[in-house]
C-alpha cells in the first residue's frame, strides 16, 4: 500500500496534485447539530497534511443511510479548523466549477454521497464522476472500508490509491488488538449475534477472558441454563455449545431489569419470567473491575446495555473503569465512543478507534474490500 507520505516525500513534484480524499464524516446528529466530533477531528491531520503540502483537496463523505441528509453541518464544523467550501450537488455545474479552480491548498467538500444511489451500488458511471475530482485518490475512511461502495472500492480501480494518516493509525491499532499482550481481556457487547459470533469464537483463541454483555449476553445465559425472562435474544438457532462451555466467558452477574414500568436491580440467578435485562449493574462491574487488575491489554466494542433506549449507566461506568485501569486499552464502536464522550475520559484509552462494524469485520477476517483496493 501506498502511503501519502510516500507520495509527497518530493514535495515540488506533487504541488498542486488534486487529491480526492474519502473521509468518514457518519456523525451523530440532534435537530441539526453535531453532538459527537470524534470522526471530524480524528480527520484533521490528514487535511492538514496534504493542505501543507498544497495539495488541491476534494473531500467526500457520508452521512446517514441514504435519506438525503446533508454534511452541511460538517463543513461549517470544519471550518473552525480550516478554510473550506462547501458543494451541496455533486453533479451540478457550479460544482465542477467550483472543483476546477482550487488552489494549492485548498479544500473543498462535496455533499454526502448516500444522497446518490451509485454510491452504493458502486456505479461505474457515479465512480468516473468520483474520479474526476482527483489525480490521486486517499482512503482515510477505515471505519466504512467494510463496504463495496463507488468511493471505497471504485475510485481506487481508476485513481492511483493512497492510504491516509487516520487509515494508517487504524490499522496499527488492529494490528494490536489481533496480536495483543497478555492477560488480554476482550470486552464485546451490544446485539446482533449472529454477525458477533464469529468474532467470539475467533478471539476464544486470542483472548485470556472474554466479558460478553448487552444482547449479546442473553443467548449464552440461556444456553448456560438462566431465566433471561424475555430480554432480548437473536431469534436465530445458533450453536453456543463451545462459548457456553468455555470457562473464559464472562457474564453478567448483576443485572437492571424492567418489568412494564417498573426498573430494578437483581442477581442474574434471580431474573424472572416477566423481567426483560436492559443494562449491566454494579456487581457485574465489580467483577469486570477484578479481571481487568489482572490484565495487560483490553479490547473494548459494544454497549452493555439498551443504550438507544436510555439504559447506559452499566456502558458509561465501564468506559470510566477501562480509562482508569492500568492496562492498554483500544475500544471502537458507536455507542461505545459516546460513553466514553459523556464521561470525558478519551485521554484514559491507548487507542480508539472510530469504526464499528468495520472493526468488527476486519478483526474476523483481517482485511476488507476497501483495504484490499488500496493494495
Ligand atoms: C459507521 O458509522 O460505522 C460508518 O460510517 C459506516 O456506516 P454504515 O454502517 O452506514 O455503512
Amino acid at each position: 500500500m501506498r502511503s501519502i507520505r510516500d507520495f509527497f516525500k518530493d514535495k515540488h513534484v506533487s504541488k498542486g496534485v488534486r487529491v480526492l480524499l474519502r473521509a468518514d464524516y457518519n456523525v451523530p446528529m440532534k435537530d441539526g447539530e453535531i453532538t459527537g466530533d470524534f470522526r471530524i477531528l480524528k480527520s484533521l491531520p490528514t487535511i492538514e497534511f496534504l493542505r501543507d503540502m498544497g495539495a488541491r483537496i476534494v473531500i467526500v463523505g457520508h452521512i446517514g443511510g441514504d435519506n438525503g441528509k446533508t454534511l452541511a453541518p460538517v463543513s461549517t464544523y470544519l471550518s473552525k479548523y480550516t478554510d473550506i467550501v462547501f458543494a451541496p450537488d455533486i453533479r451540478s455545474k457550479e460544482t465542477r466549477h467550483v472543483a476546477d479552480g482550487l488552489r494549492d491548498g485548498e479544500v473543498l467538500l462535496l455533499e454526502n454521497l448516500r444522497n446518490d444511489p451509485g454510491e452504493k451500488s458502486n456505479d461505474p458511471e457515479f465512480v468516473k464522476l468520483l474520479a474526476s475530482f482527483g489525480d490521486i485518490y486517499v482512503n482515510d475512511a477505515f471505519s466504512v472500508s467494510h463496504r463495496e461502495h463507488a468511493s471505497i472500492v471504485g475510485v481506487p480501480k481508476i485513481l492511483l490509491p493512497h492510504t491516509g494518516l487516520l487509515m494508517e493509525e487504524e490499522m496499527r491499532l488492529m494490528q494490536r488488538a489481533l496480536h495483543p499482550e497478555h492477560p488480554f481481556l476482550f470486552v464485546l457487547g451490544g446485539a446482533k449475534f449472529e454477525t458477533k459470533l464469529p468474532l467470539l469464537k475467533k478471539f476464544l483463541h486470542i483472548a485470556d477472558k472474554i466479558f460478553v454483555g448487552g444482547a449479546l449476553a442473553h443467548d449464552i445465559l440461556r444456553a448456560r441454563g438462566y431465566n433471561i425472562g424475555k430480554s432480548v435474544v437473536s431469534g436465530k438457532d445458533l450453536d453456543l455449545t463451545e462459548l457456553a462451555q468455555s470457562d473464559k466467558i464472562l457474564l453478567p452477574t448483576e443485572v437492571v431489569v424492567t418489568r412494564g414500568d417498573e426498573v430494578e436491580v437483581k442477581k442474574i440467578e434471580d431474573v424472572g419470567d416477566e423481567d426483560k435485562i436492559v443494562d449491566a449493574a454494579e456487581g457485574t462491574l465489580t467483577e469486570i473491575k477484578k479481571v481487568l487488575d489482572g490484565c495487560k491489554f483490553v479490547l473494548w466494542n459494544g454497549p452493555l446495555g439498551f443504550y438507544e433506549g436510555g439504559f447506559d449507566e452499566g456502558t458509561n461506568a465501564l468506559a470510566k473503569i477501562i480509562s482508569e485501569a492500568k492496562a492498554d486499552s483500544l475500544v471502537g464502536g458507536g455507542d461505545t465512543l459516546t460513553a466514553i464522550g459523556k464521561m470525558g475520559v478519551e485521554d484514559g484509552f491507548e487507542g480508539i478507534s472510530t469504526a464499528g462494524g468495520a472493526m468488527l469485520d476486519y478483526l474476523v477476517d483481517e482485511k476488507l474490500v476497501g483495504i484490499e483496493a488500496l493494495e
